[in-house]
């Protein structure tokens, strides 16, 4: 994945609980094929952790790279069900995407272990993407921006510069996901807009300026251009329009677009 710009656009494709390694290869061969050797965007997957290598096989040498959904903090041990950092290092995995919504819902993720996995990660030079995001029923009560707050204050806890430096953030609403009710882009402006200056008060104004946001939440072609249009908007971390490799296809290509 390059880095040759501050906030190059990044659109990642998360496909959660689908697809084999044989529909992951077969998928990844054909988003290749469809991707200009050098895109305006930069372009990562996250298939789940059994089709990790067929993946990473069949993007060898491409501008797509992978990402794991998790990872857990100890690098070795008794921990049945997990999987370590050295353990991606080895598949050739390069971004592991952690904190997700569904994570936290369903498996008790909290901020306290997403810091732990975060510095894990890093520490073993994989690259995280760290999700936040509200419920619907703190939207409700008007908390989303301390539910922000505190997610950024514990689940970045302790973080140096240094390793902040090789941060995503993804602002992924709860209520928007896989519900088809995408944020407007007013309103994931406006979220964006608060964690980047939570960004400058944790760390400083050059790294939150370096950080990417992206959005996430019922992405699909139809709302892309809009989103990425706002200024705090640095990609997409995209659910269910990633499953087909045309459609994802149009999301990158729209940033590539967008960027343009
Ligand atoms: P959907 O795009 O299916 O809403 O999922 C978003 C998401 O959870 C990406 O991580």
């Amino acid at each position: 994945m390059t880095e040759t710009s501050i906030r190059r656009p990044f659109i990642a494709g998360n496909w959660k609980m689908y697809k084999t390694a044989a529909q992951a290869a077969e998928y990844v061969s054909g988003l290749r094929s469809m991707l200009p050797a050098d895109p305006k965007v930069d372009v990562a997957l996250a298939p789940a952790f059994p089709a990790l290598e067929a993946a990473v096989r069949a993007a060898a040498g491409s501008p797509i790279a992978i990402a794991a959904q998790n990872v857990f903090w100890e690098t070795e041990g008794a921990f049945t069900g997990e999987v370590s950092a050295p353990m991606l290092n080895d598949l050739g995995v390069e971004l592991v995407i952690i904190g997700h919504s569904e994570r936290r819902q369903y498996f008790g993720e909290t901020d306290q272990t997403v810091n732990r996995r975060l510095k894990t990660a890093v520490s073993n030079g994989l690259r995280p993407i760290v999700c936040i995001g509200e419920t619907l029923e703190q939207r409700e009560a008007g908390l989303t921006f301390s539910v922000l707050e505190t997610q950024l204050k514990d689940g970045l806890a302790g973080l140096d510069h240094e390793t902040a430096e090789k941060l995503v953030l993804a602002y992924e609403p709860v209520w928007a996901i896989g519900t088809g009710r995408t944020a407007t882009p007013e309103i994931a402006q406006e979220a964006h807009r608060f964690i980047r200056h939570k960004l400058i008060e944790l760390f400083d104004k050059r790294l939150a300026n370096h950080i990417r946001l992206l959005y996430g939440g019922s992405v699909k072609p139809e709302n892309t251009a809009d989103l990425l249009a706002q200024p705090d908007l640095d990609g997409a971390l995209v659910g269910g329009a990633s499953l087909k490799v045309d459609v994802f296809y149009k999301i990158v290509d729209i940033g590539c677009q967008v960027t343009a």
